[in-house]
């Protein structure tokens, strides 16, 4: 594996693929990385010649400067389990390398970014936009693999590559899940002993909302049951939970099974916010 430290680094290697036909599997991440993310440069190894992995703790994303500061960092033990995945390439840029200057462009996702975690991390998709433009820009991959698990985050990206035309084929990978069902994060290391036994719940809620849904009670109902269900657990603290369409996450009144339909949530567990989703009707 070979570790690149300054996208004119990776100039030479990018022209070299290319002249020898070689497609190129790019998964950008934020580190910390666990099973989750090697699901993704899986997808990656099996349907491309050469794998890129970003790591890159992207600061414009975070809404809060907390969050960012506690961002989990393993750079070595990240190093490692890239090596034993066999990725060809990782990217680790420094702040100058990836923000010569601070942007003065900013994205607008519309109504994409209105709802959900649009709403609750006022400026968070602008800095996704901001950061996955910049990359693709700079690996210039053939595909680039994005994990379920955020749902918004794909559906934002998918509308990138279509308005700003990048010619990158979007790979969607299921979430990768704990044996308790907890998908799979880098800041659930940060959860305490006893937050992390509650944490499960987060998607025992949302099966029990999928089969509630295709027994046909009303979204009405199923939504208020789950909230009252949470009240219960008193280290939850839910923040949303919506039936959306996960392309444009308009949040839907009704349950239709004749549309495309999940259902996401997010909630505190004391400082650490988890987000999670089920697809419904895809
Ligand atoms: P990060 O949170 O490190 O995630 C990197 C990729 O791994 C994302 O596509 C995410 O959806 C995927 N992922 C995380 N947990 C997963 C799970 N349990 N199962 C499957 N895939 C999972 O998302 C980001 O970084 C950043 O926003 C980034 C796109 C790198 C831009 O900075």
């Amino acid at each position: 594996m070979i570790q690149i430290k300054h996208r004119d680094d990776w100039h030479e290697k990018w022209l070299n693929a290319i002249k020898s036909n070689k497609t190129i599997g790019f998964v950008p991440t934020m580190g910390a990385l666990h099973e989750g993310h090697l699901e993704l440069i899986r997808a990656s190894k099996l349907t491309c010649d050469i794998t890129v992995v970003s790591i890159f703790v992207n600061p414009t994303q975070f809404n809060n400067s907390e969050d960012f500061g506690n961002y989990p960092k393993t750079l070595n033990e990240d190093l490692e389990k890239l090596k034993q995945e066999k990725v060809d390439y990782v990217y680790t840029p420094s702040n100058d390398d990836i923000y010569t200057e601070l942007p003065i462009l900013s994205f607008s996702f519309g109504r994409l970014e209105s709802t959900l975690e649009g709403a609750f991390r006022p400026g968070h998709f602008n800095g996704v936009g901001i950061v996955v433009s910049k990359l693709f820009n700079i690996i210039r991959p053939s595909k680039s693999f994005f994990g379920q698990k955020d749902l918004q985050q794909v559906a934002i990206i998918r509308r990138l590559v279509t308005d700003l035309s990048f010619d990158i084929e979007l790979i969607v990978v299921p979430t990768k899940r704990e044996t308790d069902g907890l998908a799979m994060s880098s800041r659930n290391l940060r959860l305490s002993p006893i937050e992390r036994e509650s944490a499960p719940l987060l998607f025992k809620y949302l099966t029990k909302a999928k089969s509630e849904l295709l027994a046909g009670k009303s979204w009405f109902q199923v939504q208020q049951e789950i909230v009252e269900d949470f009240k219960e657990d008193s280290l939850i603290d839910l923040e949303y939970f919506e039936l959306i369409h996960p392309e444009t996450f308009t949040p839907y009144q009704e349950f239709d099974s004749n549309e495309k339909s999940s259902i996401c949530l997010a909630a505190y567990l004391g400082k650490i916010r988890l987000i999670d989703n089920l697809p419904i009707i895809s």
